[in-house]
């Protein structure tokens, strides 16, 4: 695998080999060191062109843990402002030896362009409406992480679908792992066709919520709706939000899920938010070890005829010469294939 562009490339297999290989970084994530040598001398450019904070933070995080150099950059302060292009801007980017790419745009699409730009591999941070494919796996683990297997679990994923990347990655990566997932939401806010999502569609919530194991609230995304698709607000949360009494009404191992950042008190409410089978923080949480995955897979087994063999060793030392902060437990160093 050298690119990491959509959710619906990945296969059941391809799905589960990442999710083991998380279980072997959030591993390395516990230690008092949580670093380790594998992508010493790579180095993982952000480039985005959108805001972000889970997803461009966990991405560095990964990376340094993974002990690779980190470049990051932030349209705000770039040259994009003097009327470089995404081209441009990418050749630059990759002219001072990157060897992966994490890219997020507003434009569905622009990580499959860039892809065909550069030679390093690039990784879909997010683009558009289209997708969101590290949101899916690290949402995959942490349902999983809490349900065992996804096989046969239901999940309502409920609000903005027609806007929402995460939720086209989510449907790929639940339905692929056997769950059966239902859209909640009201016509004006799913997409024109789900034909061939392999999902059920429903327009009230209440008729939902006594028949799933997890609920996944989407953001309502003011910033990308160019008309009103609402009454209002107010109603949208009376028919649509997780309310606390909606809350009240779940079973006890209900899970309770949102990508964020939270609207508080419109999709979801705030103590629901804050509920303890909400798995919000596990989410943001567990992105950081998918991450890790995702980077090691990507970059770990490649080696370039410019550069020496990567440290694969799991007791060799790592940048701190601590042998704790060395490969993770579960052999990652032999892990990936390909
Ligand atoms: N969930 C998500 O992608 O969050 P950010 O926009 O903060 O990266």
């Amino acid at each position: 695998m050298k690119h990491l562009l959509d959710t619906a490339a990945l296969t059941r297999a391809d799905i589960e080999e990442l999710l083991t290989l998380t279980d072997s970084f959030v591993e390395v994530s516990s230690r008092s060191i949580p670093k380790v040598p594998a992508l010493r001398g790579r180095t993982v450019a952000s480039l985005f062109f959108e805001d972000s904070t889970r997803t461009r933070l966990s991405f560095e995080t990964a990376a340094k843990r993974l002990s690779a150099d980190t470049m990051t950059f932030s349209v705000s302060s770039s040259s994009v402002n003097k009327g470089e292009s995404l081209r441009d801007t990418a050749l630059t980017i990759e002219a001072m030896g990157v060897d992966a790419v994490v890219v997020r745009h507003r434009s569905s699409g622009a990580p499959h362009r860039v892809a065909s730009w550069i030679g390093a591999s690039v990784i879909n941070g997010g683009d558009g409406w289209h997708d969101h494919p590290t949101q899916g796996l690290l949402d995959a683990y942490t349902l999983r992480e809490r349900v065992g297997s996804l096989d046969g679990c239901r999940i309502a994923i409920v609000g903005d679908i027609k806007h929402s990347r995460v939720a086209r990655a989510d449907v790929h990566a639940f339905a692929t792992l056997g769950a059966s997932v239902t859209l909640v939401a009201p016509p004006t806010l799913l997409p024109p066709s789900v034909v061939g999502w392999p999902v059920t569609v429903r327009h009230h919530l209440d008729e939902v919520l006594g028949s799933v194991d997890a609920v996944y609230l989407l953001r309502m995304q003011n910033e990308r709706m160019t008309e009103a698709l609402v009454p209002s607000l107010r109603e949208y949360t009376a028919r649509y939000g997780l309310t606390v009494a909606r809350a009240r009404g779940l079973g006890d191992d209900v899970v309770i899920m949102h990508p964020g950042p939270m609207n508080r008190g419109v999709e979801i409410a705030p103590e629901v938010a804050d509920d303890r089978r909400a798995v919000i923080v596990d989410q943001v949480r567990n992105g950081v070890a998918v991450r890790m995955a995702v980077l090691f897979r990507l970059l770990g087994a490649e080696t370039r005829s410019d550069r020496r063999p990567l440290e694969l060793d799991p007791s060799g030392p790592d940048d701190t010469g601590e042998a704790e902060g060395s490969a993770p437990g579960r052999e990652p160093a032999e892990a990936p294939r390909g």
